[in-house]
């Protein structure tokens, strides 16, 4: 038995969790958007929401979406928005990550929008640099937020819309190193310049997220427009993790080499963040660091990368959601706690269906993966306030780090601890600090590492109600299975 001492310190508030870390991406690819979240272009008996499935829908207005990014990925830089506004809608080429498919554009900015108001999500807008130009992304700009009595207003007003949508995140451009146009660092940093002028004429309001890669074409680009950073507002970053091995049949060792990718993700963000730093200088604006794509992506869901040989036939993003994952993503989020004054927003990839997915359906059946009820556990971070924890005692894993790690937070007066066991087959006893009395404590736990949820057993895996028992004044103690995690609120 693991044993291992924690210290809260409520006395050093590192800063605010934003709801913006909790955000999520909807791309137009394989089975995400069409079938997943939207059944409007088909005759079905599933029941929707105006055309999004209502059990998915209700799945995630309890997870919950504070923010949702649309409609990619690489499908945005393919993405022509008039396509998707209107009675008569082309059907185009759906085009993201080597798939070609029939895109009917059912599903546009008006549909999109109306999701993000159910879910109460903040929507986030990807721009099109890749095979569209500074005036149609000024357009739908205009379109979504202007009040003024345009023709495009007009034309809002006549789909359904009289009032601006208020549209306040926009990405210019995805990845527009790869599949955004091949760009290199200097002429992207060149066309963002272009194309972010243009666009804050049209709506001085709206914040502007510019894309990155790596360290050597984030410092370029940075470099190239050091002296006008102010036309960034976030920067954005992706880090997938694609050194676990199989989805489903790892070994121990490739566990544990998920959970350092997962832990180097802090490493990256916060390396990112002094590269703009620097730059910045003793200017006081602010430049954050936007991660708007994250998460597990297994070799069975694609042809390049480690172990991409065993990948299935034909590739639709689509792979199994173990319990190893979800302890990736708690490891993930103890990052994204400690670097809240420089991570600005973050989205998971991607929320239905395809890659590190908390929510998967089949035909007319849904079930929700590790992952979902792992973020619902740190629900009670979302907008507090982050707290250091320190750990006085415990086990080494063997990347060196703690086996049992921590992320507490505090609001509205009440203190809440996320604890992982991230041990792979050893219990731990866990002694830390909390002022109060328990108000609630729930656990997601599995009888393996490798546990998945699926359509026919979709409970395997689930969050319960549990108990802490006091240890002493102000000190309690938990128990955790191995790969286990549970959040833990104090009130009063
Ligand atoms: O999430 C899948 C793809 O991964 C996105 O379309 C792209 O941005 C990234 O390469």
């Amino acid at each position: 038995m693991i044993e291992t001492t924690l210290t809260v310190r409520a006395d050093s508030p590192i800063g605010t969790i934003s709801p913006r870390l909790y955000g999520h991406f909807a791309e137009h690819l394989g089975r995400c958007c069409y079938d997943g979240l939207w059944l409007g272009h088909m005759d079905t008996d599933i029941p929707t929401y105006g055309g999004f499935r209502k059990d998915v829908v209700d799945a995630l207005k309890a997870m919950p979406v504070p923010m949702l990014r649309w409609p990619g990925g690489c499908y945005a830089d393919h993405y022509h928005w008039r396509d998707g506004i209107g009675k008569d809608r082309p059907v185009r080429l759906g085009l993201s990550c080597g798939l070609q498919v029939e895109d009917d554009n059912s599903l546009g900015t008006h549909e999109f929008l109306a999701l993000c108001k159910m879910l109460g999500a903040e929507p986030y807008l990807a721009g099109n640099v890749g095979s569209g130009s500074p005036q149609e992304m000024c357009d739908w700009v205009e379109y979504c937020n202007t009040s003024v009595r345009t023709t495009l207003a007009r034309e809002r007003a006549a789909n359904g819309s009289p009032s601006p949508f208020g549209v306040t995140l926009w990405g210019v451009g995805n990845e527009n190193w790869g599949c955004g146009g091949s760009y290199d660092a200097v002429t992207y940093a060149n066309e963002y310049r272009r194309y972010a002028t243009m666009l804050r004429h049209v709506d001085p309001s709206i914040q502007l997220v510019a894309g990155g890669h790596d360290d050597n074409w984030n410092q370029r680009f940075i470099d190239t427009n050091s002296r006008h950073l102010t036309l960034m507002d976030h920067f954005s970053i992706h880090r997938y993790w694609i050194h676990g091995g199989p989805e489903l049949n790892f070994t121990e060792n490739q566990y544990y080499g998920l959970l350092t990718e997962a832990d180097d993700t802090e490493n990256f963000v916060r390396r990112t963040a002094d590269t703009i730093r620097e730059k910045l200088g003793t200017s006081t604006h602010k430049i954050g660091i936007a991660l708007d794509e994250w998460g597990v992506w297994h070799p069975e869901a694609r042809a390049w990368g480690p172990d991409n040989e065993i990948h299935r036939e034909p590739i639709t993003y689509e792979q199994a959601g173990t319990m190893r994952d979800t302890i990736a993503v708690a490891a993930a989020l103890e990052g994204f706690h400690r670097q809240c004054n420089v991570l600005s927003l973050a989205n998971l990839a991607q929320i239905v269906n395809v890659l590190h997915a908390p929510v998967m359906t089949e035909g007319e059946s849904m079930w929700l993966t590790p992952t979902y009820y792992a973020l619902q556990l740190h629900i009670p971070h979302i907008g507090a306030t982050a707290l250091p924890v320190e750990i006085a005692q415990s086990t080494a894993i063997p990347s060196g780090g703690s086996a049992v790690t921590a992320t507490a937070s505090t609001q509205n007066g009440e203190t809440a601890i996320t604890i992982t066991n991230r041990h792979f087959d050893q219990e731990a006893s866990v002694r830390f600090n909390a002022a109060g009395s328990v108000k609630s404590a729930r656990i997601l736990a599995a009888d393996s590492p490798r546990a998945v949820n699926s359509v026919e057993t979709p409970d395997r895996v689930k969050a319960v109600d549990f108990s802490a028992s006091a240890d002493g004044a102000g000190q309690w103690r938990i128990e955790l299975p191995p790969h286990s995690m549970a959040t833990i609120v104090f009130a009063g």
